[in-house]
């Protein structure tokens, strides 16, 4: 019997492009599931779409003194986009910002307020006087109580780890503008989530098949009880709370992003022009969830506690979540520029040789690496030169010896393929089923293999020598085969196995294609030349250079010399000294507090009695030396373009002479040379900036 699925992908945010280390945390492995149910008969609804609302689109727009409409618009059309340039294909990518969604969420509000889920409570909360502005926890900032750290964040302390109370750090102050913060009593609708505590735990206790990563995860979360929590904010930017006497506050984006799952398959059953569609496929709470790990919370705890609370729809059936994918050994991360977003890495491969890889090494145990040399190996290897080679010799071989592959019965080792397939599929749909793509993946590179060892043994080329008519049967046998493997190809490179399938039976793959596979069918072949492409990418190039965002925190003139400073700056995980040349162009009091970017790993060097621990960045033009600076955090690293820092051990002077620094043509914005291409200085996804002015293509030193 066809079952009704619902698929639901995590919502990105909105504020920026989305790197490849989301597609292999929740995208990719939703769009391989949504593929396989479908094929296997079953009726799919699949979901996701932008989360648009939030404080950091809001303090983002701020900064860059746009509407936030402005933001949230450029970046759901390239999420959209993106996700069609990698195949994956929801039936409805909605925005939180549809007033359609507005009234879904204020709907739930409502009824959970009638069922007494809500209330609401005062609360002390931290304000910046200067912004005239609650502040949310990650935007205070002051001294770690536990680890004395200086710039800890209110919610967390980057530097110990600890989880924090704004109220508990030394001198708070606003991350935004820099002020003191003071803390104020407001009025917030909390979510009496602690109600549902022993429900919570005895619902997530049973879920005996998920994995250990989401269930043992959130059982831990809450052993020591579920809180309630506040679900609404003080900001203008969001879903207003539906509650009188609450004018003016919002309901926080994480309780109002949640119900986008339900509110776009409302509105796409409507589009549809069948308003019960999406009734009808949650009907039979066969409700999948695909995200990233740092969204486990969510998924598994609070939305099942808003579904428990509301009584009105179905808990997830299933939360799955996959661990980080990291890139070099790192994590990727698009706020500090290391990684690739998906529309640089769709410069350099196609997407099928992309969805292959990923899906080879999806986190779903454990982080996973992602590095080009790998993907290349592995592309060339594989799927280009195992998959693609057979098909290629196959319909070659089919085609130049005019040979018609007809179906009859097999000798032994054309029987013994067909037996072993059929286990394959077995064990690869168990895999499936299981949500254990990458496992079925590799069943399927082994299966590959076999096939090819098939081939080998049959030697139909010998066959055709000898006269051998049975050569039409034997290649029967390779194209079944062949069918088999691209069948369960499919979910992983749709465009790939459509191609391959169109080449054997000049057709697209049919709707139940595991049902085809028992057929005898006929084959039509049609040679449309190779079709997987070898990734040809030179060698990875390398930045050698460590270079970080450091804040001055003192600075004082060299005892002895006329023309030098020495300076102290934190660089987020230790202060180093610095002698820089800079002393004409700064007086001493404008130094503190100032960012700068330094290269962190030059080679120490005593100037004049002082051990210079790195070197400070200055463009030089013929009104003297300007600094170049950032607006992020200390610590951030700075990448040249794509290139995030990969070397070891130190560099000198001629090593820096290499990466040939200067400012733009505009004056502005610093670049340095890797391989033969200019790229500019990144840090935080946002280039560094000289901080004046300069000629145009100044040098830096
Ligand atoms: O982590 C994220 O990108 C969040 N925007 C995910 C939200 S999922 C949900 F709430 F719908
Ligand atoms: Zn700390």
């Amino acid at each position: 019997m066809a079952k009704n699925i619902v698929v639901n992908c995590a919502l990105p945010y909105a504020n920026g492009p989305l790197h490849i280390g989301h597609i292999a945390g929740a995208y990719l492995s939703g769009d391989i599931f949504n593929r396989y149910q479908r094929m296997i008969g079953n009726k799919v609804l699949f979901i996701s779409g932008s989360d648009e609302y939030g404080t950091p689109i809001a303090i983002q727009a701020e900064k860059e003194k746009i509407p936030p409409e402005k933001i949230v618009e450029k970046y759901h059309r390239e999420h959209e986009d993106t996700m069609k340039s990698l195949d994956i294909n929801f039936d409805y990518f909605g925005r939180t910002t549809d007033p359609e969604h507005s009234i879904f969420v204020e709907d739930f509000f409502r009824d959970l307020e009638k069922k007494g889920f809500l209330e609401r409570r005062s609360m002390v909360s931290a304000y910046c006087p200067n912004e005239k502005r609650f502040l949310p926890d990650r935007y205070v900032q002051g001294t770690c109580p536990r680890c004395g750290f200086e710039n800890a964040r209110g919610d967390q302390c980057d530097e110990c780890g600890r989880t924090n109370d704004p109220k508990d750090l030394i001198n708070p102050r606003c991350s935004i503008c820099g002020s003191p913060a003071e803390f104020r009593e407001t009025d917030h609708i909390f979510f009496l989530a602690g109600k549902l505590e022993s429900q919570i735990k005895e619902w997530l206790e049973e879920k005996k098949e998920w994995r250990e990563n989401v269930r043992l995860f959130s059982l831990n979360m809450i052993q020591n009880g579920l809180l309630d929590r506040a679900i609404t904010r003080d900001m203008d930017w969001g879903v207003p709370a539906p509650m009188e006497g609450m004018e003016g506050k919002r309901i926080y984006v994480w309780f109002e992003a949640l119900l986008g799952y339900l509110s776009f398959a409302k509105k796409y059953s409507k589009e549809q022009g069948d308003e019960k569609l999406w009734k009808e496929m949650y009907s039979e709470g066969n409700t999948y969830y695909f995200l990233g790990k740092d969204n486990i919370f969510f998924h598994a705890i609070l939305l099942p506690a808003m579904h428990m609370a509301s009584g009105k729809y179905p808990l997830p059936m299933r939360v799955n979540a996959n661990e980080y994918l990291r890139f070099n050994g790192q994590k990727f991360s698009k706020s500090r520029g290391i990684g690739y977003s998906v529309d640089d890495i769709l410069k350099i491969v196609d997407k099928d040789s992309l969805r292959y890889y990923l899906s080879s090494i999806l986190p779903e145990s454990s982080d996973s690496d992602f590095t080009l040399k790998d993907m290349k190996d592995r592309v060339n290897s594989e799927l280009n030169g195992k998959y693609g080679n057979l098909l290629n010799r196959v319909i070659s071989f089919t085609e130049n010896k005019n040979i018609v592959p007809e179906y009859g019965q097999g000798n032994t080792l054309e029987e013994e393929i067909l037996r072993y397939l059929q286990s394959f599929i077995d064990q690869y749909r168990e895999s499936m089923d299981r949500l254990e793509f990458r496992k079925a993946l590799s069943l399927w590179l082994e299966a590959v293999k076999e096939v090819n060892s098939f081939i080998n043994m049959s030697k139909p080329w010998d066959m055709v020598k000898n006269g051998d008519e049975r050569v039409s049967v034997n290649m029967w046998y390779s194209l079944k085969a062949i069918e088999y493997l691209t069948v369960s190809l499919y979910p992983f490179v749709p465009s790939g196995a459509e191609r391959a399938w169109n080449s054997i039976h000049g057709s697209s793959i049919p709707e139940e294609p595991f049902e085809h596979l028992k057929e005898n069918c006929k084959f039509a072949i049609k040679n449309t030349g190779p079709i997987f492409r070898k990734i040809e990418i030179e060698e990875d190039e390398e930045n050698e250079l460590n270079l970080v965002v450091g804040k001055i925190v003192m600075a004082e003139n060299h005892p002895n010399a006329d023309t030098l400073l020495h300076l102290k700056v934190d660089l987020g995980s230790k202060i180093i000294d610095l002698v820089a040349g800079i002393r004409k162009y700064y007086p001493l009091d404008s130094l503190e507090g100032k960012n700068i970017i330094v290269v962190e790993n030059l080679k120490h060097s005593k100037i004049r009695g002082i051990e210079s621990q790195g070197m400070l960045l200055a463009a030089q033009d013929s009104n003297g030396a300007h600094l170049l600076t950032s607006d992020e955090r200390q610590g951030t690293p700075v990448s040249i373009g794509k290139y995030s820092y990969r070397g070891e051990g130190k560099v000198t002077i001629d090593d820096l002479k290499k990466y040939d620094l200067k400012v733009d043509s505009e004056g502005l914005y610093p670049t340095a040379v890797i391989g033969r291409e200019r790229l500019y200085l990144m840090a935080g996804g946002k280039k560094v900036y000289v901080d004046a002015r300069v000629d145009p293509r100044s040098q830096i030193r």
